[in-house]
């Protein structure tokens, strides 16, 4: 029998798991992802870029991870991205490089043929199309508008590379970066297309240039190709032996493409949804979801946040306390997070979203020490009371959050190891969310490091 005929597992067969943000990012998936890495023989992305950044942290030794499944620790696991990645060939060479110079072996990591490339040309664009819009919204009254303002997007090059992706005729994949002539050919095609709009941009230059971008990615093709394959039949073929698959997420639901508050969101779907168009396997494959998520809520750029704790008053006081006891700084581009409260309304809508089996709770830890801890758990739209979200971010920036207290725990949770061991107001929290959003909390994480997790 080839390798590529092996019969497909028994129907329902669902031995793949799932690491989904809940939020708006940053939930602490790489923790996540690392922890449960162990029950699985490969570790796979399946969307976003270098726009993701996930913090792993063992035995105080902190890894940012860009582009390279946060399974990459292991040295046994394979570490695939996804066709459904938008790849930037210069970052993914520095994190390599990062990696080995600290040992880290990096002999598993497997990119896919088909990832497209994010060229020097969408970084132009994303910065040069942010900078117009914001300069749109300077003219007209300054102020942030839920329907046209910059989208505080990471500069990346993300939307750019995944528009050319839908765009079709001048986007380039990991494939063309090793075809010399069909690489000239995109790459003059993209450019002849893009000068119009860039040409008056400062800097970009470099970026319009054939000859140039085309020496560029060939070498960067260079450096790939030992690690290029096709990796749908890899997947594919690793489930049918029997082998786990998990399926890490970059960014978070509510900035999914579809699902999220748009137009305050990612290019790519960042739910479960994307796991069949970013890898090829299909979705029925995953039986476990865990969804990621914070004991209060972040975003970083712009877009409606309705628990947002902000301004001069005691809201932004407390904002400011969680900001720095949660050190919410952007891993990939080191800006403030802005801060909230819990949004139970956000989690319960990402968790139909995903189906999500079980969740994650991080940072338990940041929130000891205050008198009183808000939850939202219905919104205040159109002068009614919804338990719905709100995807749409026009209706979102006007609904006003419905809060539930809780008395605070002072205790410092950061050394408990089980349930048992959590104060318990802390314990009544957790049960809250269980409780509301209808899905077992089963994995507490009170710290960074990996050791600083509950799971019993
Ligand atoms: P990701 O993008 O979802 O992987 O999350 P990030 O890594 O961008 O951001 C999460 C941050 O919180 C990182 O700095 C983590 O090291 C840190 N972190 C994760 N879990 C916990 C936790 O339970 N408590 C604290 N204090 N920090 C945590
Ligand atoms: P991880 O994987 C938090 C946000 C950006 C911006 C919007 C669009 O670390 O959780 P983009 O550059 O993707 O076009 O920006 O999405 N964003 C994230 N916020 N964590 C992320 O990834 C994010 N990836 C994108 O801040 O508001
Ligand atoms: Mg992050």
């Amino acid at each position: 029998m080839s390798e590529n005929s092996a019969p497909n597992p028994a129907p329902g067969g669902s031995s793949c798991s799932a690491v989904v943000g809940m939020q708006w990012g940053d939930e602490g998936k790489g923790k996540i992802v690392d922890l449960i890495a162990p029950q699985h023989d490969a570790v796979a992305r399946y969307n976003g870029g270098a726009n993701a950044g996930h913090s792993v942290v063992v035995k105080g030794e902190r890894f940012s991870l860009h582009l390279i499944p946060s399974g990459i620790l292991y040295p046994s696991k394979l570490a695939i991205i996804g066709n459904g990645v938008v790849l930037d060939p210069d970052k993914l060479q520095q994190e390599i490089d990062g990696l080995r110079s600290r040992g880290v072996d990096t002999s598993g990591l497997i990119v896919s043929s088909r990832a497209h490339v994010v060229m020097p040309y969408h970084k132009a664009e994303d910065a040069a199309r942010e900078d117009s819009l914001k300069k749109e919204r300077l003219s007209r009254d300054g102020e942030q508008s839920s329907v046209v303002s910059e989208i505080g997007t990471t500069r990346r090059g993300i939307g750019p590379a995944y528009a050319e992706k839908v765009q079709r005729s001048g986007a380039v994949r990991v494939c063309d970066l090793l075809d010399p002539e069909t690489l000239r050919e995109k790459i003059s095609i993209a450019i002849a297309t893009k000068r119009a709009s860039l040409v008056d941009q400062p800097g970009v230059a470099a970026t319009l240039d054939v000859a140039g971008v085309t020496d560029w990615a060939l070498h960067a093709g260079e450096n790939l190709r030992p690690m290029v394959q096709d990796t749908t039949y890899l997947l594919n073929n690793l489930v049918r032996a029997g082998k786990k698959v998990l399926f890490e997420s970059a960014n978070g639901t509510l900035l999914d493409v579809d699902h999220g508050t748009y137009p305050f969101v990612t290019g790519s779907s960042c739910s479960v949804g994307g796991i069949g168009p970013g890898t090829g396997v299909p979705v029925q494959r995953v039986g476990r979801v865990t969804g990621v998520m914070k004991a209060y809520s972040t975003r970083v750029g712009a877009g409606p946040m309705p628990t947002e704790l902000t301004g001069d008053g005691e809201d932004g006081k407390i904002g400011d306390r969680i900001r720095t006891r949660g050190r919410e700084f952007g891993t990939t581009t080191g800006r403030p997070r802005r801060v909230g409260w819990l949004d139970l309304v956000a989690v319960k809508y990402s968790a139909m979203i995903n189906g999500t089996t079980g969740l994650a709770l991080t940072m338990l830890d940041v929130l000891a020490g205050f008198d009183t801890v808000r939850v939202c758990t219905k919104y205040e739209f159109a002068g009614k009371q919804t338990d719905r979200f709100l995807p749409d971010s026009a209706s979102l920036s006007a609904a006003r959050p419905i809060y539930t207290d809780f008395p605070g725990f002072s205790e410092d949770v950061s050394a408990a190891r089980s349930r048992g061991e959590l104060p318990p107001r802390a314990r009544a929290y957790i049960e809250f969310i269980e409780q509301t959003v209808g899905v077992p909390v089963d994995i507490v994480s009170v710290g960074p490091d990996r050791a600083q997790t509950i799971t019993s």
